[in-house]
């Protein structure tokens, strides 16, 4: 435990901060000035340190490249309404980036390391986390394979680097999205459940061509010809249907949104009935026909909430009630963010405050 507690730093000479418009951001636009790095070398995870955020010198024949052991986390740290900043579930992204390790055949990254680096990083960069409503820092951990060969080989050397920058508020417009009966984001027994980079790549395809049909995200489904709803885009997502929230139950296609888990536990404590089942696009279809589906939305660390306002389904529109404040997206999402912020008591000790 003591050997992460005070990870050397290395300060930039010159700050970007002045260059940064905090009421202008775009999500992805500037990132903080420095970054966390550590190399994973002799069956060991070494050298920790923070440094300015900058390039990193790489061969061509890194094994990441070209065989795609690339995996990576994407969480938040928010200003809270007494200044202090807080990381929100680091415990619940650590154990995500575990099982997404394994499934790679990468090493496991002892926990003190990763909470210490997060807590030191955004200490560092403490001035970067906004204080405008609504806008937080995003924190971006990334493990790749960096042994240079040529050969198809599991990497026996890593790298570690975290790095965050500022974002902006998510103004919710809702989304029109396409449930998916062609392609497919994750097979049976793949690396749908791991959040690796190659999952991302695969799926570029089938959003391009709905985006080109006017669709801002697909659906993805187990292409089954029942069409069982997955998950959307960069989101988990839920259903309301008679009064009852539904999401699909988390399996080896699914990515384990820790914004999902959040949301059902806040359901449980807010006594709101919560159903993990499948749903198919036969069922929308019924629920929308017999006025039953009220709500739709998707649920992620970028959006928190994200209302869906039409869906496509084999070439028909659906479309859903107009979202308003007090639709329950809406809710969840100001419960969510009140919690982040301080302004509710924090009753699942989910915020790691950085002192
Ligand atoms: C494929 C996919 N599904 C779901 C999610 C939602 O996960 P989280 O709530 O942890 O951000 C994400 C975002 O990380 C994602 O990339």
């Amino acid at each position: 435990m003591t050997r992460y507690t005070e990870i050397p730093v290395l300060k930039n000479s010159g700050s970007s901060l002045p260059k940064v418009d905090f009421n202008q951001l775009e999500f992805g636009k500037y990132m903080s000035d420095h970054m966390l790095v550590a190399r994973y070398a002799d069956g060991r995870w070494q050298d920790a340190e923070i440094v300015p955020f900058g390039p990193i010198p790489m061969m061509p024949t890194i094994l990441a490249l070209h065989y795609g052991q690339s995996v990576f986390e994407g969480m938040k740290a928010f200003r809270m309404k007494d200044g202090k900043i807080s990381i929100f579930r680091i415990r619940k992204h650590y154990e995500r980036l575990q099982r997404t390790l394994h499934r790679m055949c990468m090493p496991d990254i002892p926990f003190e390391l990763f909470e210490e680096g997060l807590k030191q990083l955004v200490k560092t960069d403490a001035q970067w986390v906004p204080d405008q409503e609504g806008s937080s820092l995003y924190i971006r951990p990334l493990v790749f394979a960096t042994e240079e060969r040529f050969g198809v080989k599991i990497s026996d050397e890593y790298l570690l680097i975290i790095m965050s920058g500022p974002v902006p508020p998510f103004y919710p417009r809702p989304l029109r999205v396409k449930v998916e009966d062609r392609y497919s984001r994750a097979a049976k027994g793949g690396t749908g459940a791991a959040k690796c980079a190659g999952n991302y790549g695969g799926a570029f395809y089938a959003s391009k061509l709905a985006k080109e049909e006017g669709f801002d995200q697909v659906l993805w489904t187990d292409l089954s010809p029942e069409l069982r709803i997955e998950e959307s885009g960069t989101m988990n997502v839920f259903f309301l249907i008679g009064g009852r929230l539904i999401t699909p139950p988390l399996s080896e296609t699914i990515l384990e949104g820790v914004t999902r888990d959040s949301i059902l536990e806040i359901c449980k404590m807010e006594g709101i009935p919560v159903e993990e089942r499948s749903i198919t696009a036969g069922e929308i279809t019924e629920a929308h026909a017999s006025g039953t589906l009220t709500e739709a939305f998707g649920a992620g660390t970028a959006a928190v909430t994200a209302p869906i306002c039409s869906i496509g389904i084999r070439g028909r529109i659906i479309d859903l009630p107009a979202y308003s404040e007090s639709s329950l997206c809406n809710r969840l999402q100001k419960i969510m963010n009140a919690m982040k912020k301080g302004e509710q008591p924090d009753v699942f000790s989910w915020n790691t405050i950085v002192s």
